[in-house]
């Protein structure tokens, strides 16, 4: 990509916004009121705003390798705890995507130096599971199961975290689980059932 186009890009933009609205800017820096947090991959192909059609203003966006929300990562942990407690979000939405080149690489046997810490968050996601990933037989299938239960073991991270259960006590705020499929540019609801999965471990993770 042209680092120049950018910025001619970047003018059109602009001018688009502007014919539509000549205060949109002027607006932009009232603040921010979003509703939803969206914790994605940083893969480029999974871009977070353009999937679901979201213009400025309406997401809070995280995005790292393999959507991940780590217990001791300091950025998820601090993106989450200002979404919820200043931003009041009424969604938390983790959205994985099949073919994602980090959950892969925590599917093989090497050493990726600087990564190797990160993906063992996703090695861990799979001892979790590993009884129902190891009955499936096609790898390809295994590897986007693997997806959606790393997307359902982190939305499970947020759900750990206690400004998360404090507000759930308070408010109305709900976790979704989603997959981006890169095949047919889809966004697919995994559905997960979160009050059967909490039910058996909030005994342990409750902190209020
Ligand atoms: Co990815």
């Amino acid at each position: 990509m042209n680092i120049k186009q950018i910025f001619r890009n970047n003018e059109e933009w602009i001018a688009e916004k502007l014919k539509t609205d000549a205060d949109y800017f002027k607006k932009l820096t009232y603040g921010q009121n979003p509703e939803v947090l969206y914790i994605g991959c940083s893969d480029s192909r999974v871009t977070a705003e353009e999937l679901m059609g979201a213009g400025p203003g309406e997401v809070f966006v995280h995005r790292n390798i393999a959507n991940m929300v780590p217990n001791n990562d300091l950025n998820a942990q601090t993106v989450v705890t200002y979404a919820i407690k200043y931003l009041k979000v009424k969604h938390i939405i983790v959205c994985g995507h099949y073919h994602c080149g980090g959950v892969k690489a925590a599917m093989e046997s090497s050493d990726l130096g600087l990564l190797n810490p990160w993906l063992r968050n996703i090695r861990d996601v799979y001892r979790l599971h590993k009884e129902e990933l190891d009955s499936i037989e096609e790898e390809h299938d295994r590897y986007d199961r693997l997806v959606e239960l790393n997307v359902q073991e982190q939305c499970v991270n947020v759900i750990k975290t206690a400004d998360y259960q404090k507000a759930y006590s308070e408010r109305a705020i709900t976790v979704h689980g989603w997959v981006f499929d890169v095949h047919s540019g889809k966004l697919i609801d995994l559905k997960i059932d979160f009050d059967d999965i909490l039910k058996h471990i909030m005994e342990i993770y409750r902190l209020i």
